[in-house]
């Protein structure tokens, strides 16, 4: 259904919590999220939530299709988490249409939708943050300082508001998927983490709601990132070869594409994100953030070299 077409009808659904005839319910407050939550669990219903921060496309409805076939009910949660932009301007510009979300989400049948305002999430006196150590920092967190620090802090209140028993998150933010299970291991948090394999358009490129702030020629340019996945992904099946080999050709793919401002090209080991030395003989991620014009994507491709099949 195109997005503007179901513009009146989705304002309906958001001015009320259930409106009737309709079984999506939305919450704007953590008590009645929780009340939710804690009666499901009464009636052993279990809770998949799928944490979002809106503009939905069908990367996340991937998600939503996923929670449903592993969870009983099915909570997302729409909110824009500002402690996680490190720009203020990039915070101000993230696409949102909250009429369309409910619709689409109304379509793809979840149970209840939580769509808090800034207040009722963070206190003004609020001073507990919730950080990973060493994952945190490294690649993207160099990139944007303090991004996974926001990440984890607002998961870890997301988890406590909604209590789910599992929670599930795109491997496309592949670093972010690594943080959050380190995350609930180390803090022992009752809660599976399932992560879900990247959505892409037809020419490749994986969905994200940062795509449609693109230029035309932007978004052309912006297929070079799953190219030189591809590309990498081919050559390391077939040949014995090291990360700093992967990571020269990659660059080399990506420095074609004049629009393209490589930020990060990082291959890791595919678990613990740790430093591949010698020939590749275990599952690697390749995770990129590339820069076009304003607008940074980042993609990621996790493979097995050919001496390990
Ligand atoms: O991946 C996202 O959309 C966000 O980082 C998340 C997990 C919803 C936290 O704000």
């Amino acid at each position: 259904m195109p997005r503007q077409s179901i513009f009146h009808w989705q304002f309906n659904i958001c001015s009320k919590s259930k409106v009737r005839g309709l079984s999506l319910k939305v919450f704007k407050t953590k008590k009645e999220v929780l009340k939710y939550s804690r009666k499901s669990a009464a009636k052993g219903k279990s809770i998949g939530l799928v944490p979002t921060m809106g503009f939905l496309h069908d990367g996340h409805i991937s998600l939503v299709k996923m929670a449903k076939k592993k969870s009983d009910r099915v909570i997302v949660s729409i909110f824009v988490n500002p402690t996680q932009f490190g720009d203020p301007s990039d915070l101000e510009k993230y696409p949102r249409n909250m009429e369309a979300d409910l619709a689409m989400l109304k379509a793809a049948k979840v149970n209840a939708v939580f769509a808090p305002e800034i207040d009722e999430v963070y206190d003004k006196e609020a001073q507990t943050i919730v950080e990973t150590t060493k994952l945190s920092r490294i690649m993207m967190g160099k990139i944007r300082p303090g991004h996974f620090r926001g990440v984890s802090t607002i998961v870890t209140k997301l988890f406590n508001i909604c209590q789910p028993d599992l929670a599930f998150f795109g491997e496309k933010d592949y670093q972010q998927l690594q943080v959050i299970k380190r995350m609930v291991k180390d803090l022992d948090m009752p809660i599976k983490i399932v992560g879900v394999p990247t959505m892409r358009e037809k020419d490749g490129l994986a969905m994200s709601s940062r795509n449609v702030r693109l230029t035309k020629a932007n978004r052309k340019a912006a297929t070079v990132l799953s190219r030189s996945l591809f590309e990498v992904e081919k050559i390391c099946a077939n040949q014995n070869m090291t990360t700093t080999k992967l990571d020269k050709i990659i660059r080399q793919i990506i420095s074609k594409e004049p629009k393209a401002e490589i930020k990060g090209v990082d291959i890791k080991d595919a678990e613990s994100l740790g430093t591949v030395k010698g020939i590749v003989k275990q599952p690697v991620v390749a995770m990129l953030a590339v820069q076009f014009g304003d607008i940074m994507l980042i993609d990621q491709r996790v493979f097995t070299p050919k001496i390990a099949l």
